[in-house]
């Protein structure tokens, strides 16, 4: 069987452990925090770490939402998205993921976006 990216990760347990350093830039950040005033984020943490498990080719199914029944009422903006796909990044960046390896999870999250930009810039 051949590598997968959620392998080349380093499965599920690393992939939670960028989720939580996600998390923590995400909270940081005045632009985007205020999305996340209400939210539980430990169910987030687990459904974020879910979810590019799953978009990763990992054995992992994702029980959250549907991509735009989370996002539907939150009215994202296309910066908004941007600010958030950075901290993702640069996480992964912290984390020593590789160049392609980083490119491919930012694009199969940014596959998503249609579905979670629901305001224009
Ligand atoms: C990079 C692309 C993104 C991905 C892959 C993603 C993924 C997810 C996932 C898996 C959930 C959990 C759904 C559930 O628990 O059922 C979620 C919820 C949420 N997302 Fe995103 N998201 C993205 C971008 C964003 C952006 C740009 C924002 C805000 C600026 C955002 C704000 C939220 C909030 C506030 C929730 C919680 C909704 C709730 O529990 O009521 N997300 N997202």
């Amino acid at each position: 069987m051949s590598e997968t990216l959620y392998d080349r990760l380093g499965g599920e347990d690393a992939i939670a452990a960028v989720v939580d350093r996600f998390y923590e830039r995400v909270m940081a950040d005045e632009q985007v925090v205020h999305y996340f005033d209400d939210v539980d984020m430990q169910k987030q943490r687990a459904h974020q770490t879910q979810f590019i498990s799953a978009v990763a080719g990992g054995p992992v199914d994702y029980t959250g939402a549907d991509m735009e029944a989370a996002h539907d009422d939150l009215g994202i903006s296309k910066p908004d998205f941007d600010a958030i796909v950075a901290h993702l990044e640069a996480t992964l960046e912290e984390f020593d993921v590789d160049e392609a390896d980083r490119d491919a999870v930012l694009s199969a999250v940014g596959e998503y976006e249609d579905a979670i930009v629901t305001v224009p810039a």
